[in-house]
C-alpha cells in the first residue's frame, strides 16, 4: 500500500513534481524539463524499489496498515476521542517494519521494549519474530491509539504484546523497578525526548553491551541537516543528539537512510 512518505525522497519528490508543473507552464528547453523528470523518477524510484525488492508483509501485518490508512484520524482528534494529533503516516511502513522484523530474528531478542505503538504496526511486525516465550512491551500515551491496536491485537490473538498505558517517560521509571533487561528496544516517541530515554535506559540499566537501540526518525524530515528546512527545538535536539552519540566512545552508532532516518546503538561495554 503506497503511503505519505517522511524520507527525504518522498519530500524531494513531491517538490520537484509542483516545480515541473510550474516550468511546464513556461517557455523552457524541453531538455531541461526531461532532466527534471529524470530526477524525479529517481526520488520516486528508490521508495518504489525498495518496498518490491523486501519481501511482502504478513496478512495480519497488511490488514492492520490498511485499517490505520483508513482510519479518519482527524475526526477522531476533533470529536476529542483522541487526546492529541495521531495519522496514518505515523506508522512506520512495509520496508522499516521487515527490517524491524529482521533485527529481531538476527538479535534473537526476547524482551523487547518499544517507545511510541500508535496503532501498534512496528509492535506486530517485530511480534512476528519473536522466539518461544518472548515479549513485547509496547508503550503508549493515546488511549485512543491503544484501543485501536488492543482491537486488532485481540482478534488476530496477538498476546505477546503488552500495552504500557502511559507516558513514556513514567513508563521507564516504572519499568526500571523489574529488574528488567531488554534485548532491542524500538524508540519511536516524543522526539525531543529521545536524549532522556536514552539516559534512562542507561542509568537505569534496562539495557546492557549485547542490547540493541533502534531509534526511528533521525533525520526529522531533513530538519537535522538541511539549513533551508524549518528547524523547531525538537530538530535542534535530534541534531545534537545524532552528533554526541556518534561522537561518544561509549557508544557504536550507525545512522541509516532508512524512511526518516534510523539509527541503530549499541554500549560499548
Ligand atoms: C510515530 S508514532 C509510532 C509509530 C509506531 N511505532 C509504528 O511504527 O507503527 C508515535 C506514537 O508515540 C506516541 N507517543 C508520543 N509521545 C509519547 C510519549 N511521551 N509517551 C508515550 N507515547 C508517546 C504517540 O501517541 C504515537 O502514537
Amino acid at each position: 500500500m503506497s503511503q505519505k512518505t517522511y524520507s527525504p525522497y518522498g519530500i524531494i519528490s513531491e517538490r520537484l513534481k509542483r516545480i515541473y508543473s510550474e516550468l511546464e507552464k513556461v517557455p523552457i528547453d524541453k531538455s531541461l524539463l526531461y532532466q527534471l523528470y529524470g530526477c524525479i523518477s529517481l526520488a520516486d524510484g528508490v521508495e518504489n524499489h525498495l518496498e518490491e525488492s523486501t519481501s511482502p508483509e504478513s496478512e495480519n501485518l497488511s490488514n492492520l496498515s490498511r485499517l490505520t490508512f483508513e482510519h479518519d484520524w482527524d475526526l477522531a482528534l476533533e470529536k476529542k476521542k483522541s487526546s492529541g494529533f495521531l495519522g496514518s503516516q505515523m506508522l512506520c511502513g512495509h520496508v522499516e517494519g521487515q527490517f524491524l522484523k529482521m533485527l529481531v530474528t538476527i538479535t534473537k531478542a526476547k524482551k523487547i521494549l518499544e517507545l511510541g505503538m500508535f496503532s501498534g504496526y512496528s509492535a506486530l511486525a517485530m511480534a512476528e519474530s519473536l522466539p518461544k516465550g518472548g515479549e513485547i512491551y509496547a508503550c503508549e500515551h493515546n488511549p485512543y491509539a491503544i484501543k485501536f491496536a488492543q482491537k486488532i491485537f485481540k482478534k488476530i490473538q496477538e498476546n505477546r504484546i503488552k500495552i504500557k498505558n502511559g507516558p513514556a517517560l513514567e513508563t521507564l521509571k516504572k519499568l526500571t523497578c523489574k529488574d528488567i533487561i531488554f534485548d532491542l528496544v524500538f524508540i519511536d516517541a516524543t522526539k525531543s525526548q529521545y536524549p532522556e530515554y536514552l539516559e534512562i535506559l542507561i542509568k537505569n540499566s534496562l539495557i546492557n553491551k549485547n542490547s540493541l537501540v533502534c531509534i526511528d526518525n533521525t533525520f526529522l524530515q531533513g530538519k537535522v541537516f538541511s539549513k533551508l528546512e524549518n528547524t523547531n527545538d525538537s530538530s535542534k535536539i535530534m541534531r545534537k543528539f545524532n552528533l554526541n552519540i556518534a561522537r561518544n566512545p561509549k557508544f557504536h552508532a550507525v545512522m541509516l537512510p532508512l524512511r526518516d532516518g534510523f539509527t541503530l546503538l549499541k554500549l560499548n561495554k
